[in-house]
């Protein structure tokens, strides 16, 4: 079985409480499918104070977080085991559905969420993490990134998922969005959903199911459109579409 153990290294383990402990990631936990520990990184500040941020050399706003500290954390969770360290910050890599996927199968992973002025250079020189982003915005702190990769990444954990919640089929899986989906009643408001879903025909259905897609993504995202793998029924219902 694939189990995934996950240590969040933070400032503010309060955070984490309401999203790991509602719904899927509740469920997986559960089951064994995932180990979540949350980690106070004061914890490891052994100066009087338990400073973990300091005044920039040089100068300038904001503070910086200190490498001790997060050294010694990482030291003391990881011991002698592997494990992929990622510390969350605005220069990372940009986070995506296929690196949801490749983190999927990792055993070990490690959170450094930071807050303030971003991280001490040796903690990048020291620990070589794999530095993430969540898009080009900046927040307040690492944390809430963590939670959007963890639920993610979970989602293709092994067993998360139940039978009825299928991932493959999802938006950005393929690289196309997904096109609409209808549930009963048959007619709505005036608005009736459409005949080909309710006919029994799943070559029908499977095909419609893949023009709208391809639609859809055409109208919102045909960036997309270019790295997705298309075969050549697709690409004759892209050319209907841009006529
Ligand atoms: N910390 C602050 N902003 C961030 C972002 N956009 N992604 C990941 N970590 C962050």
């Amino acid at each position: 079985m694939n189990l995934m153990r996950i240590d969040i290294l933070t400032l503010f383990p309060a955070m984490f409480f309401g999203p790991l402990q509602e719904s899927l990631l509740k469920r997986a936990q559960q089951r064994g499918l995932l180990e979540i520990y949350l980690h106070q990184l004061r914890d490891y500040a052994w100066d009087r104070h338990q400073m973990t941020d300091d005044i920039p050399y040089g100068g300038g706003e904001g503070m910086v977080m200190k490498p001790e500290p997060v050294f010694r954390a990482v030291k003391a969770i990881l011991g002698k085991d592997e494990g992929q360290v990622i510390l969350l910050t605005p220069q990372g890599r940009t986070f995506d559905q296929q690196m949801a996927q490749e983190l999927a199968p990792l055993s070990r992973v490690v959170f450094i969420c930071g807050h303030y002025g971003g991280f001490d250079e040796r903690i990048r020189e020291g620990l070589q993490p794999l530095e993430m982003s969540i898009g080009d915005y900046v927040l307040t702190g690492g944390e809430l990134a963590a939670m959007v990769i963890i639920d993610a990444v979970a989602r293709w954990v092994p067993g998360v998922l139940g039978t009825q919640e299928s991932a493959e089929l999802d938006s950005h899986v393929g690289g196309l969005l997904e096109g609409p989906a209808y549930t009963r009643p048959v007619t709505y408001a005036g608005m009736t959903a459409p005949e080909v879903l309710r006919s029994g025909n799943h070559a029908a259905i499977a095909r419609w199911r893949r023009d709208q897609a391809l639609r859809r993504t055409w109208q919102r995202r045909p960036d997309l459109l270019e790295q997705a793998t298309l075969d050549d029924k697709d690409r004759k219902t892209l050319a209907e579409l841009g006529d």
